[in-house]
């Protein structure tokens, strides 16, 4: 059996294996040959930093106990993240899908504006969301705004929930929108209590489904680029079942579902694609539908 020695640690090829098994079971996150650097790695990273010798120990205690295997976990997580990270997508959100909405919902009761932010990381996202929504919803206090942002790492959600931030994390960021919506801490730059109390945090894993109600948007970017091609189609169909009829769904710019077999219409707005569920009435519309500026 070949072995690869690190520092007095051992690990297997096989044992490689059976942790890389593990964790596609439990989370969906996929470490292909591409990954197969990073994950190795970083699991070696583990085995050292709990003074563990041999590859089966740390096996064992993973399968005993949650909190050995949530340890190894966060290691091989994936959670880099900035605010307005693709300011296209923003852009789109504040022109185009927040107007819809307005028009859509203004006159409900109880006017409610529902968004998920599915593999928030720590925070930025959601704000981001919080904030467009903020800035450019009329009447945006009289709505009542509830975005649910959800992760599977504990230490990322945490410091969402501090919801400090600097450096390059806020460089997407303006002075207007800095003055707005930040208070200046120890640490760095706070968003302030107005935009928190929006975001609700949860502890969530993408792989195993969870009924959250109906949304009226949901962002799930950079995040199943990461998944088996099977996971990702059972997870875009949930989105597609958990939106509201005329809901959109926002995914990375290395993500696409045109291959996937649900009724999303893909608009084409700049250098991003929206889907859109359609409503009852458009499902014989065409698919792709391109446009202008946002
Ligand atoms: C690269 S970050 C993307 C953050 C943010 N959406 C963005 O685009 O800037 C990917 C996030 O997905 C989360 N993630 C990965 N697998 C997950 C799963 N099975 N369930 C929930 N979150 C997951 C990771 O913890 C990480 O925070």
């Amino acid at each position: 059996m070949s072995e690869r020695q690190g520092l007095g640690h051992r690990l297997s090829e096989h044992e490689l294996s059976e942790i890389r098994m593990l964790i596609e079971e439990r989370t969906g996150i996929c470490f292909d040959e591409s990954r197969e650097r990073f994950f190795s790695t970083r699991v070696h990273e583990h085995l050292r930093a709990k003074g563990l010798s041999r590859g089966t120990d740390l096996l064992r205690a993973m399968r005993k106990s949650n909190v050995e295997y949530e340890a190894l976990l966060e290691r091989l997580l994936t959670q880099e993240t900035s605010f307005f990270r693709y300011p296209g997508v923003y852009e789109a959100f504040e022109k185009r899908v927040l107007p819809e909405l307005h028009v859509k919902k203004f006159w409900k009761n109880p006017r409610t504006l529902r968004i998920w932010s599915a593999g928030c990381s720590t925070g930025e996202e959601p704000y981001s969301i919080a904030i467009t929504i903020a800035d450019s919803l009329s009447f945006a206090d009289s709505w009542n705004v509830e975005i649910l942002a959800t992760d599977i790492g504990r230490q990322a959600l945490k410091h969402a929930e501090h919801a400090i931030y600097t450096g390059r994390s806020i460089a997407g960021v303006t002075e207007r929108q800095l003055a707005n919506h930040f208070s200046a801490v120890e640490g760095g730059q706070q968003v302030k209590p107005r935009l928190r109390k929006m975001v609700s945090f949860a502890l969530m894993n993408l792989a195993s489904p969870v009924y959250i109600g109906r949304m009226d948007g949901i962002f799930c970017m950079n995040v199943l680029i990461y998944f088996s091609e099977e996971r990702r189609r059972a997870l875009v169909q949930r989105f597609y079942e958990t939106l509201e009829p005329g809901g959109y769904l926002f995914l990375g710019h290395s993500e696409s579902i045109s291959k996937m077999p649900v009724k999303f219409q893909a608009i084409v707005l700049n250098d991003c694609i929206l889907y859109r569920k359609p409503i009852a009435d458009e499902l014989l519309k065409p698919e792709l539908v391109t446009e202008g500026r946002a």
